[in-house]
């Protein structure tokens, strides 16, 4: 056999790349995003968003991502049974596409490697060796919108978690008395939430609300204290926020 008719195999390779497309309006997308959906040959979106990428998506085939699919704490709204069909259609879609050579995005709000729902695709995959496109996260967009710098304390004292708004979560209670910035995600019980802060704050403690970041027309910014925080949201809590507690409030 001559050497150079050895079969190439590898440019048969295709490409899984998450698509990191940030938070809000769609211009908060980075130009490295936005060329990977143009380049892209199939697409995967989660339940209800690909018309908001439709001009870029154009005519591609669109496949359901699914949510929080091949992770073990899953959060996906859907029984076991069809958490598992789903996982095995979209297996099934992405190897035959990378095999064909195809280049495969999963688009995802925000920063994927920020509370990410789509992360599983990484261990799943890892053979097809995926790759994240870094975007803007919601966290960095609510900075943005509090038009500060979001470190708390000086020097080496100084720092910013970022956790979950949940009265359950034991970093809180940890993290409280070390004076770094707090920073919430997925806060669902405000009620119990702000009284549980409350036993670990002193009731002047600065906190404010950040809702739909990067969203032009919506993006709303509430700052108070401990104490007042309930009243001024009232009955408005919004559901997409970002709560900050932190002593660079004042
Ligand atoms: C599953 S996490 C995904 C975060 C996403 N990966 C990111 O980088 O923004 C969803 C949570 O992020 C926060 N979030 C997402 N989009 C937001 C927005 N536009 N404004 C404020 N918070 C947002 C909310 O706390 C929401 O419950």
């Amino acid at each position: 056999m001559e050497k150079n008719s050895t079969k190439d195999t590898s440019s048969k390779k295709g490409e899984l790349l998450i698509v990191s497309t940030g938070a809000g309006d769609l211009d908060n997308m980075t130009l490295k995003a936005y060329k990977a959906i143009k380049n892209a040959d199939i697409v995967f979106t989660m339940k209800g968003e690909a018309g908001k990428y439709k001009e870029l998506i154009g005519e591609k085939p669109v496949y359901t991502a699914g949510h929080t699919l091949f992770m073990e704490e899953g959060d996906t709204k859907m029984s076991e049974d069809e958490t598992k069909k789903l996982e095995n259609e979209v297996r099934k879609t992405i190897r035959e596409a990378y095999d064909e050579g195809k280049k495969i995005v999963i688009l995802e709000n925000g920063d994927t490697t920020v509370y990410g729902p789509q992360m599983g695709y990484m261990k799943e995959f890892k053979d097809l060796n995926p790759k994240i496109i870094p975007g803007i996260s919601s966290f960095n967009a609510a900075n943005a919108a509090l038009q500060n710098s979001i470190i708390g304390g000086t020097k080496d004292e100084s720092g910013v978690t970022l956790t979950v708004g949940r009265a359950e979560n034991k970093l809180i209670d940890k993290l409280s008395q070390a004076g770094s910035t707090m920073v919430f995600f997925m806060n669902r019980e405000f009620d119990g939430f702000i009284e549980h802060l409350l036993t670990l704050y002193p009731k002047d403690m600065p906190i404010a609300v950040v809702s739909d970041a990067g969203f032009k027309e919506e993006e709303k910014v509430v700052i108070a204290t401990l104490e007042t925080i309930k009243d001024k949201i009232g009955d408005n809590l919004p559901f997409y926020k970002l709560i900050y507690v932190g002593n660079f409030l004042k």
